[in-house]
């Protein structure tokens, strides 16, 4: 039987999938108690539009900066991920989805967020202030970037060899978990 709650997973261009995946996976082996109703992609040909179709989930193509076609992307949905989506969302989605955006960030947030403050700028930012700890972050969504309440923290050791691909690596397996932990936890309650 199809889960009451529906997910949409939003994705960028880049988009290669990977906390996508986790979260498509923890609803179908029921960790999560929901349904992704739709990934949301700029363009087909990325590998999280590959994964998507192989993990059997609708993709809906459209432009990241196209509000009212994201909007009728969201339609069906409950909550709404993002994950790889580097943009700030358009106004009208978090009024469809009042205080049901999130997005998961590869650092410990209010820390080493804001605009351009993704991928490795993020994890080479880390390792050149000198942190000791570093991890990951899943917040609400607000209008301004990665500004939204905590949910949910995991945290990594930054070691004294670490590079900024081996600190992403680790951060990125963390992500992952957290970002199912996050869902049970506001689904669940
Ligand atoms: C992750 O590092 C996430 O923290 C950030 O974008 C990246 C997406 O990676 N928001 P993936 O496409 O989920 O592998």
């Amino acid at each position: 039987m199809p889960a009451d709650v529906g997910l949409g997973i939003v994705v960028g261009g880049r988009g290669r999938g990977s906390n996508m995946a986790a979260i498509i996976r923890a609803c179908q082996e029921g960790v999560v108690n929901a349904e992704v109703r739709a990934v949301v992609a700029p363009k087909a040909d990325i590998p999280a539009v590959e994964r998507a179709h192989e993990l059997g989930v609708p993709v809906r193509i459209v432009s990241g900066n196209d509000a009212h076609g994201l909007v009728a992307a969201l339609a069906d949905v409950d909550w709404v991920c993002l994950a790889g989506y580097l943009r700030l969302l358009p106004a009208e989605v978090l009024a469809n989805h009042v205080g049901r955006v999130i997005n998961i960030h590869p650092a410990l947030l209010p820390k080493f967020g804001g605009q351009g403050m993704y991928g490795h700028h993020v994890h080479e930012a880390v390792i050149a202030a000198g942190e000791p700890v570093s991890g990951c972050t899943v917040h609400y969504v607000t209008e301004a970037y990665d500004e939204g309440a905590t949910i949910l923290q995991k945290t990594t050791a930054v070691l004294p060899d670490d590079t900024a691909e081996s600190l992403a690596k680790r951060v990125l397996a963390l992500e992952h978990t957290a970002y199912v932990e996050a869902l049970v936890k506001l689904i669940d309650g």
